[in-house]
């Protein structure tokens, strides 16, 4: 998948809206500005444009209301917009670096294990049952601490009865779904900010060092080993996590807004050579996150624009500029953060620097994915369906062989872990899920102690996936 496709279809899982009203808007922009360039002051006198500038507002509030992600529909209002913590963000001095505070952490994680993170709501429910069959089959319970899902607070009780204190006794690792509202209150924001936020302050809760970030579209196709996630340094003998490097141009507007965010020069701690061959950054989700970063992040935004006041700061950052596709992402600030502060190599690694270590496999997070409809050719179908055979087929043999953990497959150099399978505007979520659901259930029924866990997909299937919300 070229980074260049990814751009255009891909904003972190989630497909933007048709973008026809946005060229639409922009004509309009330069009608306006040609006119007020022209003759400034007929412009001015007419009326007609004064009513044409007012609607131009309206139309910019409206389409900055609409929801472009996967929270409940609410208008975002930026003078109504209010967003505060429960959790209070403490963050101390570093003296090295005063523009950086470091967050306060508790002493009660763990580096060597790893947590994981859904952040989702209603309307990307009828993903789960695939995603969770998947996730079933491939990811190997050993060092997991937990498989989390956040969710806003109406959308919990549905999610419920299949994580009870009865029902999760089936499941392989420990799983619990979270109301949101226990990290951020909010009304009146773009949820599709809010989904970003989530994603840096869920750090304030899990207990691992490092936590991955998964959508609901984000399906398993390979086994998933947390050995081959996070690399203990022989130096440091800390753990360090796998990044997807992607460059830095595939989504320029991202960093150079992010970059006013955190108020730091523009392409100081992170260059962008467009010549050259691009500098390695970080991907989109699934990825993997450190939490002493993910903190920093906040508190470097806490200590610019005060305590709480950044919250509704980062709600609200240049709206109107997002229309032209700039928007600050979680994941470039993040990364921004962890390069400014020099941080970043401690807890990350580059999959290129582990080649010469050949006892353990290399793994990508993501590959080949269906980001449109354009994708979704009965070619790639088969490729898909190719692809989760061949990776059930190697997590039977380690089932069967090794008693669940890895098997380093040496006829190829790279496994992908994940296919994203977008579509809430492309692909119908159904067909996914009867093209691919009976591909794991198949897996699952061959399996020892599963019968309940298939007994509890299914009833996720018939409540989630065949009913519309
Ligand atoms: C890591 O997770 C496993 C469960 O997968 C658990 O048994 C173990 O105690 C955890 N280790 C730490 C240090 O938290
Ligand atoms: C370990 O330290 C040595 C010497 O300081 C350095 O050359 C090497 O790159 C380090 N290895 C890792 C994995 O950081
Ligand atoms: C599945 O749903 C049925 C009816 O809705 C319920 O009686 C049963 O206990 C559920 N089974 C599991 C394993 O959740």
């Amino acid at each position: 998948m070229s980074s260049k496709y990814h751009m255009l279809d891909k904003s972190h899982g989630h497909v933007k809206p048709t973008t026809t009203i946005t060229k639409k808007i922009k004509i309009c922009i330069l009608h306006l500005l040609k006119g007020l360039l022209n003759s400034p002051v007929t412009f001015f006198k007419s009326s007609c444009s004064i009513i044409y500038v007012a609607l131009f507002i309206i139309v910019l509030l409206i389409l900055n209301g609409q929801p472009k992600s996967i929270f409940p529909p609410k208008a975002h209002i930026p003078w109504l917009t209010n967003v505060h913590h429960v959790q209070p963000l403490e963050c101390i001095a570093d003296m090295n670096q005063p523009g950086w505070p470091r967050p306060v952490l508790s002493n009660d994680k763990s580096d060597m294990n790893l947590t994981v993170v859904t952040v989702s709501a209603r309307p990307e429910f009828k993903r789960l049952p695939v995603t969770m069959a998947a996730l079933l089959s491939h990811l190997d319970s050993r060092r997991i601490t937990e498989v989390m899902f956040l969710v806003p607070p109406q959308d919990v009780h549905l999610l419920q009865p299949y994580f009870s204190s009865e029902q999760v006794k089936s499941w392989p690792w420990r799983v619990s779904v979270i109301s949101d509202n226990i990290l951020l209150k909010h009304i009146h924001t773009t949820s599709y900010r809010l989904q970003m936020m989530f994603k840096l302050f869920v750090a304030q809760i899990v207990k691992t060092e490092h936590y991955l970030i998964l959508d609901s579209d984000c399906v398993a196709v390979w086994p998933i080993h947390v050995e081959q996630l996070l690399h203990q340094n022989k130096n440091s003998s800390l753990y360090q996590a796998i990044n997807h490097a992607e460059g830095r141009s595939s989504h320029e507007k991202w960093w150079s807004e992010s970059e006013r965010l955190l108020q730091i020069k523009l392409e100081s701690c992170v260059s962008y050579d467009k010549s050259d061959t691009d500098i390695p950054t970080i991907g989109v989700t699934p990825s993997i996150l450190s939490r002493t970063i993910a903190l920093r992040t906040l508190c470097r935004l806490q200590k610019l624009y005060g305590d709480e006041i950044f919250l509704n700061k980062m709600a609200n950052w240049a709206l109107w500029r997002e229309i032209f596709g700039y928007m600050w992402t979680e994941y470039t600030l993040y990364f921004l953060t962890g390069r400014c502060t020099k941080i970043f190599d401690t807890y990350h690694t580059d999959n290129s620097a582990l080649s010469s270590s050949n006892s353990i496999a290399r793994v990508e997070l993501t590959g080949f994915s269906i980001w449109s409809h354009l994708d979704w050719t009965v070619k790639n179908q088969n490729k898909l369906i190719e692809s989760i055979h061949n990776g059930l087929r190697w997590r039977q043999k380690e089932t069967d062989e090794a008693n669940g953990q890895a098997i380093t497959d040496k006829s190829t150099s790279m496994h992908n872990l994940f296919a994203v399978l977008q579509g809430r505007h492309n692909v119908d979520p159904k067909l996914y899920h009867q093209y691919f659901y009976p591909l794991y259930i198949k897996y699952l029924q061959q399996q020892k102690q599963s019968d309940k866990l298939i007994l509890i997909l299914n009833n996720m299937t018939r409540k989630l996936a065949i009913n519309k919300h």
